[in-house]
């Protein structure tokens, strides 16, 4: 074998054990190099006769070739293997499930609130907000409802430290009433308002949550009549219910702001609840003393309000029969009202 030949051997040897990429081109040198064992043969031609010289430079320009080929092969073969370790490590896993973005939803008795916001807009109704936490004035005394009065203690409530800057008790609302005042204080009649919102009894069981959600309507001018009060409410529950077969009847009650009081309750034409008079809300023909604290002249002003429970209006929407399913926050339950 010629020198030739044992060079482009070994160096296809030495290159096939090499397993990195910067050795390999230090390697390359020691073959093709300056001072490398092929490039010294080549140097060793002119010492040869022109057809020997002719010949040797032939085979060493060949094995060149051949060196320069396997160097190649070897530099693609560590190159591919250094991507492949790099995918492994930086390997991805398809097959695993995505992690979901849960879809959120409306509540149902946020759903019911701007169901009763839109109906009630529709007719004309404005829509006021005002404070959960209540001076004992707007939340009782000033809806007739004076101080140690029996009525006070239908409604129990949670008392709040401190009291507001007229030095009057403060207290978490009982109901959306006191917006009733708040409300007529600061505008003109004809006034034509619901004001939905939080309110807080100390009441809890399975038809009663310390706290829950009622809608006070307030419409005062000078000539509403209780048959208004009627075909308001009569028309309300057909829009928010979705069906005209269903019964209204106003039965006599008393609230200290309202003279005379009712009771409202329905009745379905079909369903469930078929053929059963449910109570819905509380209402009446507003009281001339709590017109007098609107600052109005009750002999001139006139009107009625109501007030309903969010949740009672759901649990009859939606066919549901424990009221602390609202409150507890479980996505089995709430995931039906997407
Ligand atoms: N505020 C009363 C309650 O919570 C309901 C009501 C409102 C009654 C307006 C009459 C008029 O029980």
């Amino acid at each position: 074998m010629s020198d030739v030949d044992a060079i482009v051997i070994s160096a296809i040897e030495e290159f096939g054990r090499i397993t990195d990429a910067d050795e390999l081109e230090r390697v390359k040198a020691r073959f093709l190099g300056k001072s490398g064992s092929l490039t010294a043969l080549l140097k060793t031609l002119g010492t040869l006769a022109p057809d020997a010289r002719r010949e040797a430079g032939a085979r060493i320009n060949a094995a060149k070739d051949r060196i320069e080929a396997a160097l190649d092969q070897r530099r693609d073969a560590l190159a591919n293997a250094a991507l492949d370790a790099r995918l492994a490590v930086e390997a991805l896993d398809v097959s695993l499930p995505g992690r979901g973005r849960g879809l959120g939803g409306i509540h149902p008795v946020i759903r019911t609130w701007q169901r009763i916001e839109s109906i009630f807009n529709s007719i004309g109704f404005d829509v006021a907000d005002g404070p959960e936490i209540e001076t004992d004035w707007y939340n009782f005394t000033a809806l007739n409802n004076p101080e140690n009065h029996p009525a006070r203690s239908m409604q129990d409530t949670f008392y709040v430290e401190g009291s507001d800057a007229g030095g009057l008790p403060l207290l978490l609302r009982t109901h959306t009433s006191p917006m009733q005042v708040r409300y007529a204080c600061q505008h003109q009649p004809p006034i034509k308002v619901i004001a939905p919102g939080r309110t807080y009894r100390v009441d809890s069981d399975a038809t009663h949550s310390p706290m829950f959600h009622q809608v006070e309507g307030l419409w005062i001018d000078e000539n509403v009549s209780f048959a208004d009060l009627k075909g308001v409410y009569t028309d309300f529950l057909r829009k928010f219910f979705e069906t005209d077969a269903l019964q209204v009847r106003f039965r006599p009650s008393y609230f200290p702001f309202t003279e005379p009081s009712a009771e409202i309750d329905m009745m379905f034409a079909s369903g469930p609840q078929k053929g059963r008079w449910l109570e819905i809300s509380g209402a009446g023909q507003v009281h001339p003393a709590v017109v007098r604290n609107f600052g109005l002249d009750p002999e001139r002003y006139i009107g009625f309000a109501f007030g309903s429970g969010l949740e009672r209006l759901s649990m009859l929407r939606y066919g549901i029969d424990d009221l602390r399913l609202f409150f507890d926050g479980d996505l089995r339950f709430l995931q039906q009202f997407r």
